[in-house]
């Protein structure tokens, strides 16, 4: 049949209907915008936030405006149905102002089936702040399109101690690395039209020690353990470990990606909760940073009405309880609380909704369908490549098929979904098992056994009868409770891993062990085994990402972003109660500064693996090191045989300031993961701001670079550091390495 072209006329009337039709979807969303908004005077775009929240404050009523300092909808909160937003805010219809929706969390929403993410503590070991730009917009965009405007992430609290039971759920052990993951999470969040909240705000961490021995088991209910509950506790911390270790990364999230709201924690921070900490809240919060976003309460934590209105609480999300009706009421009638701050509370509310755009646009509809799943998927699985770790590879990895007849694959972590528990917790679409993808991986032509590892002499016997080994060994952390040692058998959760791993690599040299922890673990075989990989909690890509990087497909692209230390007696926090769980409810920040590698450093502890480290299945130089202003330009060569990354990592040494004012050997300054083919190679430069030279001077609080020379060194982690240079600052004389 020949296709003639249509009459003209028929064309005209077409393209006429198209254009109608085009105008009618204009229109209708256009209506469908405003009409979230209504034709009311601060619906008007050409109006700042800050005037558009003024006229729609001033039009409501006093019980209108108490009304939207606490959250509503108990049932369809977090105690609600499998679906359930993590928390509402019922909007004041009268005035069209819409009901705001929340869910949790750092790992993938809570509601339901969704992508499950690496856990962040795996994000950060990618040390590529692009991909948690990426994992903050999966992240948002499933949220918005489970119909919440604000995501309860990221979670950025520094890992004080690795038993802490959210390790897993944030970036690790330093604040430069989690202020970089950070922002750009936040970014990639609020990219998506989502609020994202940066949490927990300050000091939350720990959760709390159970020597019954019940916390942490998987399935536990949640709720701290009763030694150094997060509930209670009080952070005794001086003021300048707040400002250099605990804080810069609320800082970023604040200054840098212009968060929407933040989280204030159950802990109290000097002898005031969170929620209620003015010092917090209002001096450093909004009047140092800046911040104009709203504050919301984690959940039970806002315990004092007249000081949660008068020091900084903006919103209590679920059950409000210090923000109920009456008590609002009882605190403006006393005057124990004025008119004027309740206006404050809501007009920052406003205001944000305003800023980002939450009047005007279309609510967001809860259907999973609009969610893209695949592309989620390859977003995740990428996240976990570039963040599994290799600690220790004797010639072993990676595996060649070809050379290979029979694989033996040991450990019940093998077979599951691992992950962490509470609100980081995140049932996903799909799974594929690592058994699965290594049995893909590794082709017909190779035999992958399976044991679940319950009898160690049987999977001993297995591993001896196949060319190589590899035994999966995982953890469980989770809110609520810290683990009570940092053995991989703490909380007993798979089984005595130790001796399973033990018995294997006595068997069979040729043993590759899988971790699937959320932070460091003791690892005493280490140096008995072929090949040590972490892989964190690898979210729902895990198995196919794993199988890429053990048959080489892919190099493992991470970095340590927390020390694995040799003994638990060597960790910052060990052996004095003061420092952990506490004594009563105080805990005293005794270490100060010197947390993560800054105490090893310090203390000279050899962990099992430093900060910052993690191999490659190629090699790199550094060389040429050149300091100029505030550039640092090296060269990075790939001297090995095939295509790889390596994580560039800059350290500043800070001269002391001054007599009994300790600072740390190294601190970390600046990074870059690089990707070179072999024989290639890349000049690297990495900016030193004023920032990265300077403490926090208590006396005048405030910043300030000492005067000194200041060591910069340039290396592949924080034990190896192959180029060093000098600086001057203050007129100091440094010698001929200036
Ligand atoms: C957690 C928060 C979480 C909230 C809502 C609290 O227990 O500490 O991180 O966002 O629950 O699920």
């Amino acid at each position: 049949m020949r296709v003639t072209d249509p009459p003209s006329h028929f064309r005209r009337r077409f393209f006429l209907g198209l254009l109608a039709a085009c105008l009618f979807l204009a229109l209708a969303s256009g209506a469908a915008a405003r009409g979230r908004c209504g034709s009311h005077p601060w619906c008007d775009t050409h109006l700042s936030p800050d005037a558009r929240a003024n006229l729609l404050l001033g039009a409501l009523t006093e019980d209108e405006k108490i009304g939207l300092l606490g959250g509503d909808d108990f049932n369809g909160g977090v105690s609600g149905g499998p679906h359930a937003h993590t928390g509402t805010s019922d909007g004041v219809p009268r005035v069209d102002l819409p009901t705001t929706y929340y869910s949790d969390g750092p790992l993938g929403p809570r509601q339901g089936q969704a992508t499950a993410l690496p856990a962040p503590m795996g994000l950060a070991a990618t040390f590529r702040p692009t991909l948690a730009f990426s994992a903050g917009s999966v992240v948002a965009n499933e949220a918005k399109f489970k119909g919440n405007d604000v995501v309860f992430a990221p979670t950025v609290n520094i890992m004080r101690n690795p038993l802490g039971g959210r390790s897993f759920e944030a970036y690790g052990e330093d604040p430069f690395v989690d202020a970089q993951m950070a922002v750009q999470w936040i970014r990639g969040a609020q990219s998506q039209g989502v609020i994202a909240d940066v949490k927990h705000f300050a000091a939350n961490n720990q959760e709390g020690a159970d020597p019954t021995g019940h916390g942490g088991a998987p399935g536990a209910p949640l709720g701290a353990g009763p030694f150094g509950s997060r509930y209670i506790v009080n952070d005794v911390v001086d003021e300048r470990t707040l400002r250099e270790i605990y804080l810069p990364h609320f800082e970023a999230a604040v200054k840098q990606a212009h968060v929407g709201t933040v989280m204030c924690a159950y802990n109290q921070v000097n002898g005031a909760f969170s929620c209620e900490n003015r010092h917090l809240l209002q001096q450093i919060l909004e009047h140092e940073w800046g911040f104009k976003g709203y504050v919301i309460a984690d959940y039970g934590a806002a315990h004092n009405t007249i000081n949660n209105l008068n020091n900084g609480l903006d919103f209590e999300a679920w059950p409000p309880w210090s923000y109920r009706p009456q008590e609002i009421q009882l605190a403006l009638l006393s005057g124990q609380a004025s008119q004027a701050t309740l206006d404050g509370h809501v007009r920052r509310i406003l205001r944000t909704l305003f800023a980002y755009g939450f009047f005007d646009r279309a609510s967001y509809r809860d259907d999973d369908a609009q969610i893209p799943k695949r592309a989620h998927a390859r977003a995740v699985r990428r996240i976990e490549e570039s963040g599994i770790t290799l600690l220790r590879n004797r010639h072993l990895l990676p595996l060649r098929r070809r050379r290979l007849k029979s694989i033996a694959v040991i450990g019940s972590p093998a077979t599951k979904f691992v992950t962490g528990g509470g609100s980081g917790n995140v049932s996903p679409f799909s799974y594929a098992s690592p058994l699965a993808a290594i049995r893909r991986a590794a082709g017909r032509k190779v035999n992958v056994s399976y044991d679940d590892g319950a009898d160690p002499a049987t999977a001993a016997a297995h591993a001896k009868a196949s060319s190589v080994a590899i035994v999966f060994a995982a953890d469980y952390e989770t809110e609520g409770a810290d683990r009570q040692c940092l053995t991989l058998e703490c909380p007993n959760a798979y089984g005595d891993q130790d001796s399973l791993i033990q018995s294997v690599a006595a068997a069979n040299p040729r043993t590759v062990v899988v971790l699937e922890t959320g932070a460091p673990v003791l690892t005493p075989w280490r140096n008995r085994v072929g090949a040590l990989l972490e892989a964190w909690y690898p979210g729902e890509q895990g198995g196919p990402a794993l199988a890429r990087v053990l048959f080489g497909k892919v190099d493992p692209g991470g970095r340590l972003p927390v020390t694995f230390p040799q003994n638990e007696g060597d960790t910052p926090t060990a052996g004095d109660q003061a420092k952990y769980p506490g004594i009563g409810v105080n805990v005293y920040y005794k270490e100060g500064v010197l947390v993560g590698y800054r105490w090893y450093d310090a203390r000279r502890i050899k962990p099992a693996y430093p900060f910052g480290f993690g191999l490659s299945y190629t090699r790199f130089r550094y060389s040429h090191l050149r300091v100029r202003a505030n550039t640092v330009t090296f060269t990075v060569r790939n001297v090995g045989r095939r295509t790889g990354r390596t994580v560039a990592e800059l350290y500043v040494s800070i001269p002391s300031p001054g007599f009994g004012v300790v600072e740390p050997p190294r601190q970390l300054k600046g990074f870059a993961a690089v990707k070179l083919r072999r024989g290639r190679s890349t000049r690297v430069r990495l900016r030193l701001d004023a920032r990265s030279l300077s403490y926090w001077d208590v006396a005048h609080s405030r910043w300030a670079i000492p005067r000194g020379c200041f060591l910069i060194s340039v290396g592949r982690s924080s034990r190896d550091l192959p180029l060093h240079a000098v600086v001057a600052r203050g007129g100091a004389r440094c010698g001929d390495r200036d």
